[in-house]
Protein backbone atom coordinates (compact mmCIF):
# COMPACT_ATOMS: atom_id res chain seq x y z
CA UNK A 1 0.00 0.00 0.00
CA UNK A 2 1.55 3.22 -0.97
CA UNK A 3 -1.09 5.34 -0.67
CA UNK A 4 0.35 8.61 1.03
CA UNK A 5 0.03 9.54 4.53
CA UNK A 6 0.59 12.55 5.85
CA UNK A 7 3.56 12.79 6.93
CA UNK A 8 5.08 11.25 3.73
CA UNK A 9 3.33 13.50 1.74
CA UNK A 10 4.98 16.22 3.79
CA UNK A 11 7.91 14.93 2.80
CA UNK A 12 7.01 14.05 -1.03
CA UNK A 13 5.90 17.47 -1.09
CA UNK A 14 9.03 19.50 0.29
CA UNK A 15 10.96 17.17 -2.26
CA UNK A 16 8.99 18.19 -5.39
CA UNK A 17 9.27 21.93 -4.01
CA UNK A 18 12.83 21.56 -4.10
CA UNK A 19 12.57 19.73 -7.54
CA UNK A 20 10.35 22.98 -8.74
CA UNK A 21 13.14 25.52 -7.56
CA UNK A 22 16.12 23.65 -9.08
CA UNK A 23 14.05 23.39 -12.02
CA UNK A 24 13.32 26.99 -12.66
CA UNK A 25 16.68 27.93 -11.49
CA UNK A 26 18.52 25.73 -13.89
CA UNK A 27 16.02 25.62 -16.75
CA UNK A 28 18.58 27.49 -19.58
CA UNK A 29 20.66 24.45 -19.33
CA UNK A 30 17.63 22.57 -21.17
CA UNK A 31 16.62 22.32 -24.53
CA UNK A 32 13.86 24.64 -25.21
CA UNK A 33 11.98 22.27 -27.27
CA UNK A 34 11.96 18.85 -26.74
CA UNK A 35 14.19 16.30 -28.66
CA UNK A 36 12.27 13.58 -28.43
CA UNK A 37 10.33 12.18 -32.13
CA UNK A 38 6.59 10.88 -32.30
CA UNK A 39 5.95 7.93 -30.10
CA UNK A 40 9.06 8.26 -28.33
CA UNK A 41 7.16 9.10 -24.11
CA UNK A 42 4.52 6.30 -25.33
CA UNK A 43 6.09 4.07 -25.85
CA UNK A 44 7.89 3.87 -22.49
CA UNK A 45 5.16 3.92 -20.08
CA UNK A 46 3.70 0.73 -19.66
CA UNK A 47 0.56 -0.47 -21.64
CA UNK A 48 -1.65 -1.39 -18.58
CA UNK A 49 -2.34 0.08 -15.11
CA UNK A 50 -0.43 -0.81 -12.29
CA UNK A 51 -2.19 -3.24 -10.10
CA UNK A 52 -0.51 -2.21 -6.71
CA UNK A 53 0.15 1.32 -6.20
CA UNK A 54 3.65 2.47 -6.18
CA UNK A 55 5.96 5.03 -4.00
CA UNK A 56 6.07 8.72 -5.37
CA UNK A 57 9.32 8.56 -5.72
CA UNK A 58 9.58 5.51 -8.49
CA UNK A 59 6.39 7.79 -10.48
CA UNK A 60 8.85 10.95 -9.71
CA UNK A 61 11.83 9.12 -10.77
CA UNK A 62 10.35 8.28 -14.15
CA UNK A 63 8.80 11.67 -14.43
CA UNK A 64 12.21 12.97 -14.73
CA UNK A 65 13.33 10.22 -17.14
CA UNK A 66 10.61 9.64 -19.62
CA UNK A 67 8.08 12.92 -19.06
CA UNK A 68 10.62 15.84 -18.25
CA UNK A 69 12.34 15.33 -21.62
CA UNK A 70 9.04 15.21 -23.95
CA UNK A 71 8.08 18.67 -22.46
CA UNK A 72 8.29 21.85 -24.30
CA UNK A 73 10.12 24.31 -21.24
CA UNK A 74 8.10 27.38 -21.71
CA UNK A 75 9.44 29.00 -18.84
CA UNK A 76 12.87 28.91 -20.84
CA UNK A 77 13.74 32.58 -21.38
CA UNK A 78 14.53 31.47 -24.94
CA UNK A 79 11.22 30.45 -25.72
CA UNK A 80 10.03 33.01 -28.24
CA UNK A 81 7.82 31.53 -29.88
CA UNK A 82 3.35 32.05 -30.28
CA UNK A 83 2.58 33.94 -27.50
CA UNK A 84 3.96 33.43 -24.53
CA UNK A 85 2.24 31.44 -21.39
CA UNK A 86 4.50 33.10 -18.46
CA UNK A 87 4.14 32.51 -15.11
CA UNK A 88 6.13 33.51 -11.57
CA UNK A 89 6.65 31.97 -8.83
CA UNK A 90 3.85 33.55 -6.75
CA UNK A 91 1.79 32.01 -9.29
CA UNK A 92 3.21 28.92 -8.83
CA UNK A 93 2.61 29.13 -5.17
CA UNK A 94 -1.57 30.21 -5.53
CA UNK A 95 -1.83 27.06 -7.76
CA UNK A 96 0.24 24.45 -5.42
CA UNK A 97 -2.43 25.98 -2.40
CA UNK A 98 -5.45 25.47 -5.05
CA UNK A 99 -4.13 21.91 -5.78
CA UNK A 100 -4.40 21.58 -2.08
CA UNK A 101 -7.91 22.68 -1.69
CA UNK A 102 -8.94 21.37 -4.70
CA UNK A 103 -12.29 23.51 -4.74
CA UNK A 104 -14.90 23.34 -7.39
CA UNK A 105 -16.25 26.63 -7.48
CA UNK A 106 -18.89 26.64 -9.46
CA UNK A 107 -21.17 28.85 -7.24
CA UNK A 108 -21.10 31.60 -4.20
CA UNK A 109 -21.97 28.74 -1.99
CA UNK A 110 -19.34 26.04 -3.16
CA UNK A 111 -16.82 28.86 -2.02
CA UNK A 112 -17.64 32.13 -0.86
CA UNK A 113 -13.91 33.19 -0.79
CA UNK A 114 -13.63 32.31 -4.61
CA UNK A 115 -16.15 33.89 -5.83
CA UNK A 116 -15.79 37.40 -4.18
CA UNK A 117 -12.12 37.45 -4.53
CA UNK A 118 -13.02 36.70 -8.13
CA UNK A 119 -14.79 39.96 -8.25
CA UNK A 120 -12.39 42.12 -6.62
CA UNK A 121 -9.46 40.65 -9.14
CA UNK A 122 -11.78 41.72 -11.90
CA UNK A 123 -12.14 44.90 -11.22
CA UNK A 124 -8.61 44.79 -9.98
CA UNK A 125 -7.42 44.32 -13.58
CA UNK A 126 -10.22 46.60 -14.90
CA UNK A 127 -8.63 49.16 -13.02
CA UNK A 128 -5.64 48.57 -13.71
CA UNK A 129 -5.99 48.20 -17.51
CA UNK A 130 -8.54 51.20 -17.98
CA UNK A 131 -11.46 49.56 -18.96
CA UNK A 132 -14.38 51.50 -17.94
CA UNK A 133 -16.23 50.84 -13.98
CA UNK A 134 -19.53 49.53 -15.87
CA UNK A 135 -17.94 46.57 -17.02
CA UNK A 136 -18.26 43.74 -15.15
CA UNK A 137 -15.78 40.64 -15.63
CA UNK A 138 -15.44 37.24 -15.17
CA UNK A 139 -12.74 34.85 -15.31
CA UNK A 140 -12.82 32.23 -17.78
CA UNK A 141 -10.79 29.30 -19.20
CA UNK A 142 -9.17 30.67 -22.63
CA UNK A 143 -10.04 33.52 -24.94
CA UNK A 144 -11.43 31.19 -27.36
CA UNK A 145 -14.18 30.60 -24.75
CA UNK A 146 -14.38 34.19 -24.14
CA UNK A 147 -15.28 34.76 -27.71
CA UNK A 148 -17.30 32.03 -28.11
CA UNK A 149 -19.32 33.53 -25.10
CA UNK A 150 -19.46 36.47 -26.89
CA UNK A 151 -20.70 35.47 -29.56
CA UNK A 152 -23.56 33.28 -28.05
CA UNK A 153 -24.65 36.69 -26.47
CA UNK A 154 -24.58 38.50 -29.59
CA UNK A 155 -27.02 35.90 -31.04
CA UNK A 156 -29.24 35.90 -28.09
CA UNK A 157 -29.63 39.89 -27.52
CA UNK A 158 -30.37 39.79 -31.33
CA UNK A 159 -33.04 37.33 -31.21
CA UNK A 160 -34.13 37.98 -27.78
CA UNK A 161 -33.16 34.67 -26.65
CA UNK A 162 -35.30 33.15 -28.97
CA UNK A 163 -32.86 30.70 -30.34
CA UNK A 164 -31.97 29.85 -26.62
CA UNK A 165 -35.56 28.71 -26.29
CA UNK A 166 -36.86 27.35 -29.75
CA UNK A 167 -33.37 26.59 -31.66
CA UNK A 168 -32.09 29.20 -34.49
CA UNK A 169 -35.64 28.74 -36.50
CA UNK A 170 -35.75 32.03 -39.36
CA UNK A 171 -32.82 33.62 -37.98
CA UNK A 172 -29.80 32.14 -39.99
CA UNK A 173 -27.84 32.84 -41.42
CA UNK A 174 -26.32 35.62 -39.02
CA UNK A 175 -22.58 36.85 -40.19
CA UNK A 176 -19.71 37.42 -38.24
CA UNK A 177 -17.27 39.87 -38.78
CA UNK A 178 -13.19 40.27 -38.49
CA UNK A 179 -10.27 40.79 -40.19
CA UNK A 180 -7.88 37.83 -41.93
CA UNK A 181 -5.62 37.84 -38.94
CA UNK A 182 -7.88 37.43 -36.43
CA UNK A 183 -7.05 34.14 -34.30
CA UNK A 184 -8.43 31.01 -35.70
CA UNK A 185 -10.56 30.91 -32.37
CA UNK A 186 -12.66 33.18 -34.14
CA UNK A 187 -13.61 30.57 -37.09
CA UNK A 188 -13.86 27.66 -34.45
CA UNK A 189 -16.62 29.54 -32.28
CA UNK A 190 -18.50 30.55 -35.16
CA UNK A 191 -18.68 27.09 -36.27
CA UNK A 192 -19.64 25.75 -32.50
CA UNK A 193 -22.03 28.45 -32.49
CA UNK A 194 -23.83 26.72 -35.55
CA UNK A 195 -23.62 30.01 -37.20
CA UNK A 196 -21.28 28.33 -40.17
CA UNK A 197 -17.87 29.16 -41.54
CA UNK A 198 -19.02 30.29 -44.70
CA UNK A 199 -21.03 33.17 -42.46
CA UNK A 200 -17.63 34.25 -41.16
CA UNK A 201 -16.53 37.54 -43.31
CA UNK A 202 -13.22 37.85 -43.32
CA UNK A 203 -13.17 42.05 -44.06
CA UNK A 204 -9.84 43.63 -45.79
CA UNK A 205 -6.80 45.29 -44.14
CA UNK A 206 -4.53 48.10 -44.24
CA UNK A 207 -0.43 47.62 -45.38
CA UNK A 208 0.05 47.10 -41.44
CA UNK A 209 -2.61 44.40 -41.01
CA UNK A 210 -5.08 46.32 -39.81
CA UNK A 211 -9.05 45.99 -39.88
CA UNK A 212 -10.01 47.97 -42.85
CA UNK A 213 -13.28 49.99 -41.46
CA UNK A 214 -14.32 51.33 -44.99
CA UNK A 215 -14.29 47.64 -46.02
CA UNK A 216 -15.77 46.72 -42.82
CA UNK A 217 -18.83 48.86 -43.50
CA UNK A 218 -19.24 47.66 -47.45
CA UNK A 219 -19.90 43.92 -45.84
CA UNK A 220 -22.23 44.61 -43.13
CA UNK A 221 -24.32 47.21 -46.04
CA UNK A 222 -23.86 44.76 -48.62
CA UNK A 223 -25.07 41.47 -46.56
CA UNK A 224 -27.93 43.36 -44.99
CA UNK A 225 -29.35 44.47 -48.97
CA UNK A 226 -28.74 40.63 -49.44
CA UNK A 227 -30.81 39.43 -46.74
CA UNK A 228 -28.65 38.11 -44.30
CA UNK A 229 -28.34 39.12 -40.82
CA UNK A 230 -25.36 40.94 -39.30
CA UNK A 231 -24.76 40.07 -36.04
CA UNK A 232 -20.84 40.66 -34.67
CA UNK A 233 -18.03 42.29 -34.95
CA UNK A 234 -14.63 40.48 -33.53
CA UNK A 235 -11.93 43.15 -33.69
CA UNK A 236 -8.73 42.19 -32.15
CA UNK A 237 -6.31 44.20 -30.23
CA UNK A 238 -2.51 42.28 -30.65
CA UNK A 239 -3.30 40.11 -33.81
CA UNK A 240 -1.22 36.85 -33.34
CA UNK A 241 0.45 37.21 -36.54
CA UNK A 242 1.76 40.70 -36.15
CA UNK A 243 0.28 42.30 -32.91
CA UNK A 244 -1.89 44.07 -35.71
CA UNK A 245 -3.91 46.73 -33.42
CA UNK A 246 -7.41 47.18 -34.72
CA UNK A 247 -8.99 51.00 -35.13
CA UNK A 248 -11.33 50.72 -32.41
CA UNK A 249 -13.26 53.53 -32.23
CA UNK A 250 -13.54 53.50 -35.92
CA UNK A 251 -14.93 50.76 -35.78
CA UNK A 252 -16.74 51.24 -33.04
CA UNK A 253 -18.66 53.71 -34.82
CA UNK A 254 -20.02 51.38 -37.69
CA UNK A 255 -21.51 48.43 -34.59
CA UNK A 256 -23.07 51.34 -33.20
CA UNK A 257 -24.72 52.61 -36.12
CA UNK A 258 -25.58 48.93 -37.02
CA UNK A 259 -26.37 47.83 -33.84
CA UNK A 260 -23.73 45.01 -33.98
CA UNK A 261 -22.26 43.27 -30.89
CA UNK A 262 -18.44 44.53 -30.78
CA UNK A 263 -16.62 42.12 -29.10
CA UNK A 264 -12.63 43.00 -28.59
CA UNK A 265 -10.37 39.73 -28.89
CA UNK A 266 -7.07 41.14 -26.84
CA UNK A 267 -5.93 38.15 -25.81
CA UNK A 268 -1.62 38.75 -25.38
CA UNK A 269 -1.92 42.81 -26.34
CA UNK A 270 -4.66 43.35 -23.53
CA UNK A 271 -2.00 43.20 -20.86
CA UNK A 272 -0.27 46.32 -21.97
CA UNK A 273 -2.92 48.35 -21.15
CA UNK A 274 -1.39 48.43 -17.75
CA UNK A 275 0.65 51.22 -19.60
CA UNK A 276 -0.93 54.33 -19.85
CA UNK A 277 1.18 54.80 -22.79
CA UNK A 278 -0.79 52.23 -24.45
CA UNK A 279 -4.71 53.28 -23.80
CA UNK A 280 -5.14 54.38 -27.10
CA UNK A 281 -5.45 50.80 -27.81
CA UNK A 282 -8.56 51.05 -26.32
CA UNK A 283 -10.29 54.16 -27.61
CA UNK A 284 -13.97 53.83 -28.29
CA UNK A 285 -14.25 50.96 -25.33
CA UNK A 286 -17.07 52.93 -24.27
CA UNK A 287 -18.99 51.18 -27.33
CA UNK A 288 -17.76 47.59 -27.25
CA UNK A 289 -20.13 44.83 -25.75
CA UNK A 290 -18.01 42.67 -24.80
CA UNK A 291 -13.66 42.49 -24.33
CA UNK A 292 -11.16 39.99 -23.23
CA UNK A 293 -7.44 39.43 -22.73
CA UNK A 294 -5.29 36.63 -21.07
CA UNK A 295 -3.41 37.27 -18.00
CA UNK A 296 -1.92 33.51 -18.69
CA UNK A 297 -0.62 35.50 -21.71
CA UNK A 298 1.81 38.34 -20.60
CA UNK A 299 0.99 39.08 -16.90
CA UNK A 300 2.96 36.26 -15.21
CA UNK A 301 0.26 34.58 -14.04
CA UNK A 302 -0.16 30.39 -14.81
CA UNK A 303 -2.34 29.21 -17.59
CA UNK A 304 -5.09 29.26 -17.25
CA UNK A 305 -7.00 32.30 -16.83
CA UNK A 306 -8.38 34.82 -19.71
CA UNK A 307 -10.28 37.84 -18.29
CA UNK A 308 -13.44 38.64 -19.90
CA UNK A 309 -15.64 41.59 -19.36
CA UNK A 310 -19.22 42.94 -20.81
CA UNK A 311 -21.06 45.77 -20.43
CA UNK A 312 -23.94 44.30 -19.81
CA UNK A 313 -23.59 40.70 -17.51
CA UNK A 314 -28.02 40.54 -17.43
CA UNK A 315 -27.47 39.54 -20.84
CA UNK A 316 -24.51 37.03 -20.37
CA UNK A 317 -26.45 35.61 -17.43
CA UNK A 318 -29.65 35.06 -19.24
CA UNK A 319 -27.29 33.33 -22.15
CA UNK A 320 -26.27 30.65 -19.67
CA UNK A 321 -28.27 30.84 -16.76
CA UNK A 322 -29.42 27.35 -16.28
CA UNK A 323 -31.10 26.68 -12.25
CA UNK A 324 -31.60 22.63 -11.73
CA UNK A 325 -33.41 21.79 -8.26
CA UNK A 326 -30.06 20.52 -6.90
CA UNK A 327 -27.95 23.94 -7.52
CA UNK A 328 -30.58 25.90 -6.04
CA UNK A 329 -29.37 27.86 -3.24
CA UNK A 330 -30.79 30.46 -0.75
CA UNK A 331 -28.49 33.17 0.28
CA UNK A 332 -29.90 36.01 2.65
CA UNK A 333 -28.46 38.17 0.00
CA UNK A 334 -28.05 38.39 -3.74
CA UNK A 335 -24.78 36.99 -4.51
CA UNK A 336 -22.43 36.34 -7.75
CA UNK A 337 -22.54 32.41 -9.14
CA UNK A 338 -20.21 32.43 -12.00
CA UNK A 339 -21.27 28.69 -13.33
CA UNK A 340 -23.97 31.07 -14.72
CA UNK A 341 -21.52 33.51 -16.49
CA UNK A 342 -20.16 30.93 -19.13
CA UNK A 343 -20.24 27.46 -20.60
CA UNK A 344 -18.88 25.22 -18.20
CA UNK A 345 -20.94 24.49 -14.75
CA UNK A 346 -17.67 23.41 -12.32
CA UNK A 347 -14.60 26.36 -12.16
CA UNK A 348 -11.59 26.26 -10.86
CA UNK A 349 -10.42 28.42 -8.22
CA UNK A 350 -8.42 31.18 -10.81
CA UNK A 351 -8.88 34.03 -8.76
CA UNK A 352 -6.21 33.00 -6.27
CA UNK A 353 -3.09 33.08 -8.37
CA UNK A 354 -4.51 36.37 -10.00
CA UNK A 355 -4.10 37.89 -6.37
CA UNK A 356 -1.11 36.21 -5.60
CA UNK A 357 0.45 37.91 -8.58
CA UNK A 358 -0.53 41.41 -8.27
CA UNK A 359 -0.09 41.83 -4.56
CA UNK A 360 3.28 39.93 -4.97
CA UNK A 361 5.01 42.07 -8.15
CA UNK A 362 2.61 45.32 -7.39
CA UNK A 363 0.88 46.96 -10.96
CA UNK A 364 4.61 49.03 -11.07
CA UNK A 365 6.34 45.90 -11.18
CA UNK A 366 4.31 44.24 -13.67
CA UNK A 367 4.70 47.58 -15.76
CA UNK A 368 8.29 47.67 -15.45
CA UNK A 369 8.42 43.72 -17.12
CA UNK A 370 6.46 44.91 -19.94
CA UNK A 371 8.42 47.69 -20.54
CA UNK A 372 11.59 46.17 -20.56
CA UNK A 373 10.20 43.41 -22.26
CA UNK A 374 8.99 46.14 -24.90
CA UNK A 375 12.09 47.97 -24.74
CA UNK A 376 13.85 44.50 -25.51
CA UNK A 377 11.92 43.99 -28.60
CA UNK A 378 12.80 47.34 -29.99
CA UNK A 379 16.47 47.32 -29.63
CA UNK A 380 16.16 43.81 -31.60
CA UNK A 381 13.83 45.62 -34.38
CA UNK A 382 16.66 48.36 -34.97
CA UNK A 383 19.44 45.32 -34.92
CA UNK A 384 17.14 43.58 -37.61
CA UNK A 385 16.68 46.85 -39.64
CA UNK A 386 20.32 47.70 -39.64
CA UNK A 387 21.15 44.08 -40.87
CA UNK A 388 21.23 43.71 -44.71
CA UNK A 389 20.64 40.46 -45.19
CA UNK A 390 17.44 40.61 -42.69
CA UNK A 391 14.13 42.21 -43.34
CA UNK A 392 11.52 43.41 -40.93
CA UNK A 393 7.94 42.55 -42.26
CA UNK A 394 5.63 44.53 -40.20
CA UNK A 395 5.74 47.22 -37.62
CA UNK A 396 6.20 46.21 -33.98
CA UNK A 397 3.32 47.15 -31.37
CA UNK A 398 4.44 45.74 -28.44
CA UNK A 399 7.23 43.09 -28.07
CA UNK A 400 6.46 40.69 -31.22
CA UNK A 401 9.68 41.33 -34.46
CA UNK A 402 8.32 39.78 -37.36
CA UNK A 403 11.35 39.59 -39.99
CA UNK A 404 12.72 37.20 -42.54
CA UNK A 405 16.23 36.67 -43.62
CA UNK A 406 16.82 37.72 -47.02
CA UNK A 407 20.24 36.79 -48.19
CA UNK A 408 21.03 39.36 -51.30
CA UNK A 409 22.13 36.60 -53.84
CA UNK A 410 18.14 35.23 -53.36
CA UNK A 411 15.78 37.55 -54.97
CA UNK A 412 12.71 34.44 -55.75
CA UNK A 413 9.90 34.88 -53.56
CA UNK A 414 9.35 31.06 -53.00
CA UNK A 415 12.54 30.24 -52.58
CA UNK A 416 13.35 32.80 -49.80
CA UNK A 417 10.29 31.37 -48.17
CA UNK A 418 11.68 27.94 -48.29
CA UNK A 419 15.20 29.62 -46.26
CA UNK A 420 13.33 31.31 -43.55
CA UNK A 421 11.29 27.74 -43.07
CA UNK A 422 14.95 26.03 -43.14
CA UNK A 423 16.42 28.66 -40.68
CA UNK A 424 13.27 28.18 -38.74
CA UNK A 425 14.02 24.47 -38.23
CA UNK A 426 17.60 24.51 -37.99
CA UNK A 427 17.54 27.08 -34.96
CA UNK A 428 14.50 24.84 -33.15
CA UNK A 429 16.03 21.57 -33.94
CA UNK A 430 19.27 23.25 -31.77
CA UNK A 431 17.38 23.35 -28.92
CA UNK A 432 18.80 26.63 -28.21
CA UNK A 433 15.87 28.70 -28.54
CA UNK A 434 12.68 28.47 -29.95
CA UNK A 435 10.75 30.75 -31.98
CA UNK A 436 7.69 30.24 -34.38
CA UNK A 437 6.52 31.97 -37.49
CA UNK A 438 2.89 32.79 -39.81
CA UNK A 439 2.75 33.96 -43.27
CA UNK A 440 2.16 37.53 -43.96
CA UNK A 441 1.18 38.47 -47.46
CA UNK A 442 2.10 34.95 -48.41
CA UNK A 443 5.73 35.77 -47.30
CA UNK A 444 7.21 33.24 -44.67
CA UNK A 445 7.67 35.37 -41.54
CA UNK A 446 9.98 34.44 -38.18
CA UNK A 447 8.34 35.63 -35.13
CA UNK A 448 10.19 36.56 -31.92
CA UNK A 449 8.02 37.57 -29.02
CA UNK A 450 9.81 38.72 -26.06
CA UNK A 451 7.55 38.17 -22.84
CA UNK A 452 9.36 35.24 -20.75
CA UNK A 453 8.90 36.11 -16.92
CA UNK A 454 12.77 35.95 -16.88
CA UNK A 455 14.23 36.99 -20.40
CA UNK A 456 16.97 39.68 -20.18
CA UNK A 457 18.38 41.70 -23.02
CA UNK A 458 21.27 38.62 -22.49
CA UNK A 459 19.26 36.22 -23.60
CA UNK A 460 17.67 38.50 -26.73
CA UNK A 461 21.32 39.49 -28.07
CA UNK A 462 22.25 36.17 -27.70
CA UNK A 463 19.41 34.50 -29.74
CA UNK A 464 19.77 37.25 -32.82
CA UNK A 465 23.55 36.67 -32.76
CA UNK A 466 22.65 32.72 -33.18
CA UNK A 467 20.58 33.42 -36.15
CA UNK A 468 22.49 35.53 -37.85
CA UNK A 469 25.33 32.78 -37.30
CA UNK A 470 22.88 29.94 -38.53
CA UNK A 471 21.08 31.72 -41.51
CA UNK A 472 24.61 32.80 -42.77
CA UNK A 473 25.73 29.48 -42.62
CA UNK A 474 22.90 28.03 -44.08
CA UNK A 475 22.93 25.53 -47.11
CA UNK A 476 20.16 25.91 -49.48
CA UNK A 477 21.97 26.86 -53.50
C1 LIG B 1 -5.25 37.12 -30.63
C2 LIG B 1 -5.53 35.79 -30.01
N1 LIG B 1 -6.79 35.46 -29.70
C3 LIG B 1 -7.10 34.28 -29.13
C4 LIG B 1 -6.13 33.37 -28.83
C5 LIG B 1 -6.53 32.06 -28.21
O1 LIG B 1 -6.19 32.08 -26.86
P1 LIG B 1 -6.68 30.92 -25.88
O2 LIG B 1 -5.65 29.85 -25.96
O3 LIG B 1 -6.74 31.59 -24.54
O4 LIG B 1 -8.00 30.46 -26.35
C6 LIG B 1 -4.80 33.66 -29.12
C7 LIG B 1 -3.73 32.69 -28.82
O5 LIG B 1 -2.56 32.93 -28.98
C8 LIG B 1 -4.49 34.89 -29.73
O6 LIG B 1 -3.23 35.21 -30.06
Amino acid sequence: MNTLDPQTFRKAAHRTVDWMADYLESIEALPVRSPVNPGAVFDQLPDDPPAIGEPIESIMHDFRSVILPGMMHWQHPNFFAYFPANSSYPSVIAEMITATMGAQCMMWETSPAAAELEEKMMSWLRKMTGIPENFAGVIQDTASSSTLCAILSARERLTDFAVSENGPGAFQPFRVYCSAESHSSIEKDVRIAGIGKKNLVKVGMDDSYRMDPRALARAIEDDTAAGLTPLCVVATLGTTGSTAIDPLREIAEITSRHSLWLHVDAAFAGSALVLPEYRWMIDGIEHVDSFVFNPHKWMFTNFDCSAYFVQDPATLIRTFEVVPEYLRKHTPTPVKNYRDWGIPLGRRFRALKLWFVIRNFGVEHIRERLRHHIALAKELEQEIDLSPDFELLAPRTLSLVCFRYKPAEVSNEEQINKINELLERTLNDSGKLYLSHTKLDSRYTLRIVVGQTSVQRRHVMEAWKFMQEKARSLKFQ
